[in-house]
């Protein structure tokens, strides 16, 4: 049987460059959406048309509703009979500090991004037993700074559960985490704004796409690897030298 991986938030930008990826080495991939359901189904249409003798599949939860994340692996084991491999990298990357931050906000970046994560690495090591876990944080994990308070919060959360669960869920289940930084633009700015980004950290340009699926083969073919944060950021875990 060929492996199955669940990747949230696989429909654009980095999900999708990691579905595409993984689906050129073999895998079948359910591919998770909330709202972009149009790009999913294209995603799914592209990737069977490409590889046809793999199976692909969409499906939509929203992350902000524990209601429906509580019921995504159980749908995904319906069609795909297991799961192999989980990607946490659905997002909401809201900006406010400390001081502006509503409960509103709060709630959104930590059920998305730390509370939806949870229950779905919770659910995949109850349900699928074996396998490997993938969470998507942020170079930020190693800041104080507070500009997205909350979200930053969210993170860090979120690195300490992999942390977590790699203890207690090995050593069928490994967990691990891929830090990205100055990666791709938000969507609404343009390459401008993460050319002036990358002047700020140590390799002084945008890492793009790369660094982070190398990162996501080097975690799949150690398999003595867990409990492990790979920095794709360019160094600026680092901090500035001046
Ligand atoms: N891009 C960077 O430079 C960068 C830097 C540091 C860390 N990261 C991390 O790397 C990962 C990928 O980054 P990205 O820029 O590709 O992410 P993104 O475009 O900001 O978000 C990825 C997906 O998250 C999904 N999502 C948002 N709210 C949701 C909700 N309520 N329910 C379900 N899905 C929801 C969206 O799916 P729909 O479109 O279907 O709604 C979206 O396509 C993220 O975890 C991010 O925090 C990225």
């Amino acid at each position: 049987m060929k492996q199955t991986a669940l990747i949230t938030g696989a429909s654009r930008r980095v999900g999708k460059a990691v579905a595409e990826h993984l689906s050129g080495k073999g895998w079948n991939i359910a591919v998770h959406f909330n709202s972009s359901e149009q790009p999913a189904e294209d995603l799914v249409i592209g990737l069977a048309a490409k590889y046809p003798q793999q199976k692909f599949q969409a499906f939509k939860a929203n992350l902000s509703n524990i209601y429906e994340v509580i019921k995504l692996i159980p749908k995904v084991l319906e069609t795909f009979g297991g799961i192999h491999l989980l990607i946490n990298n659905a997002s909401v990357f809201g900006p406010g500090y400390l001081k502006s931050t509503t409960p509103e906000l709060f709630d959104e970046q930590l059920n998305v991004n730390l509370k939806a994560p949870f229950f779905l690495i919770r659910d995949f090591a109850n349900l699928c037993k074996t396998g490997n876990i993938i969470n998507f944080v942020d170079t930020r994990v190693t800041s104080n700074k507070s500009d997205f308070a909350a979200y930053s919060l969210s993170k860090k959360g979120l690195w300490d559960i992999t942390q977590m669960a790699a203890l207690e869920l090995a050593p069928n289940i490994r967990v691990n985490a891929i830090a990205p930084g100055v990666t791709l633009a938000p969507e609404n700015k343009d390459e401008n704004y993460l050319l002036n980004m990358a002047q700020n950290i140590p390799m002084k340009k945008p890492g793009g796409i790369d660094p982070i699926l190398r990162s996501v083969d080097f975690i799949l073919e150690n398999n003595h690897l867990t409990g492990q944060l790979i920095f794709a950021d360019g160094g600026e875990n680092l901090g500035r030298n001046a």
